[in-house]
């Protein structure tokens, strides 16, 4: 394995040295008065850093189980959900919606492109029916950050339930869950916080806690009301959480916080805005759509057949970026800009595309 590799990847993403450091402690029971002061600050730093005074939970699971739990906690058996696509992540979540029985409505948009506005407002006059509208706030497979803060007060003037898939922008932008009014938010750890997978965590209105109150069947493993009444009695988990993580986020929460989370978000966006400078002077594309560049990860355009090409050679070299996703597989090649990164390591691995892009005669 070559552990050197450095990532520019979509995540896992390389953790902060004091992460990694505090995930090394040994373990102690997670109905212990030690797991219950960890987990009670770790909600508290949380629902600081997302602006909210709603519920925060932390849940043993990747993101997609969040995904899932937002439909069997709060669309009814039989409900239908309005879901925004920009990419593969945005279908990945009507396919969750699908699978667990509701009815997806897909708004699809072109690759680049952000939710337009006015087309979900006529999306939401037409389908009067549906109890819920899923937003990707940054889609990884495009590189387009949505305007969240917007579409969500549409979402809501509406009277539907707003559920974010906050994957790839939680930690790398600014969330705001009570004044967005949102309902529901998750992520997962291995993203812009600069974690090791398997942790996951989400922001849930009171709303959403009553519509579940009334939803059949929610399951077991997923089961939000669950979490809370677990939270709430014995300040855990229903069932075994990943404490190594939870002690990381906590770490990286305290972090932040310290440093103050407009500098924080600073550091993603002049990072972000490097890259982008660096890849457009090189003479190459982005996909996304002018005003919407993602914080996180820059798609790039490239000829048919080149973007793997690209990937393979950044990673023979000692880079780890991301190939392109879905449709934009042999057409594309992403930059992850997530967790720990040094500018150095920025200018480095620029030269190193400029020289990979001249052998393979792109530029
Ligand atoms: C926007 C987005 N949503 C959902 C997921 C799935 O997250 P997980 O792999 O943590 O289940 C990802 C993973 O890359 C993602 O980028």
């Amino acid at each position: 394995m070559k552990h050197q590799l450095k990532l520019f990847t979509a995540g896992p993403v390389a953790c902060f040295p004091e992460v990694l450091q505090v995930m090394s402690s040994q373990m102690f029971s997670h109905r212990s008065p030690e797991y219950q002061e960890l987990h009670s600050e770790t909600v508290e730093l949380l629902k600081e850093f997302l602006e909210t005074k709603q519920t925060v939970l932390l849940v043993p699971s990747s993101g997609t189980g969040l995904m899932e739990a937002s439909i069997r906690n709060a669309v009814s058996p039989n409900g239908k959900v309005l879901v925004t696509v920009i990419g593969e992540f945005g279908e990945r979540y009507a396919k969750v919606v699908e699978s667990n029985g509701r009815t997806a409505i897909r708004l699809k948009f072109d690759l680049g492109d952000p939710v337009n506005e006015e087309k979900l407002k006529e999306a939401l006059d037409k389908y009067q029916d549906v109890e819920a509208v899923t937003i990707t706030h940054n889609e990884t497979s495009t590189g387009v950050l949505n305007d969240l803060p917007r579409l969500a007060q549409i979402v809501h003037k509406y009277g539907k339930l707003c559920f974010v898939d906050a994957v790839s922008s939680c930690g790398g932008t600014e969330i705001k869950f009570d004044e967005w009014k949102i309902d529901f938010l998750f992520t997962s750890s291995q993203k812009a916080l600069g974690i090791p997978p398997g942790l996951a965590f989400c922001a849930v209105s009171d709303k959403v806690l009553e519509v579940a109150e009334k939803i059949p069947n929610r399951g077991y493993y997923f089961d939000l009301l669950l979490y809370v009444k677990e939270q709430k009695e014995r300040k855990s988990t229903p069932t075994t959480p990943p404490i190594p993580q939870i002690m990381g986020l906590n770490v990286m929460l305290k972090k932040i916080k310290s440093m103050g989370k407009e500098n924080w978000f600073h550091i993603y966006k002049r990072r972000a805005e490097k890259i982008r400078k660096g890849v457009l002077d090189m003479g190459l594309r982005l996909l996304a759509k002018p005003g919407y560049e993602s914080p996180t990860i820059t798609c790039v355009l490239t000829p048919e057949g080149v973007g793997p090409k690209i990937y393979e050679k950044m990673r023979d070299r000692g880079f780890e970026l991301a190939a392109g996703y879905g449709e934009l597989k042999n057409r594309s090649f992403r930059i992850g800009h997530m967790g720990y990164i040094l500018d150095e390591d920025i200018d480095a691995m620029l030269n190193t595309l400029e020289s990979v892009l001249r052998e393979l005669n792109v530029i």
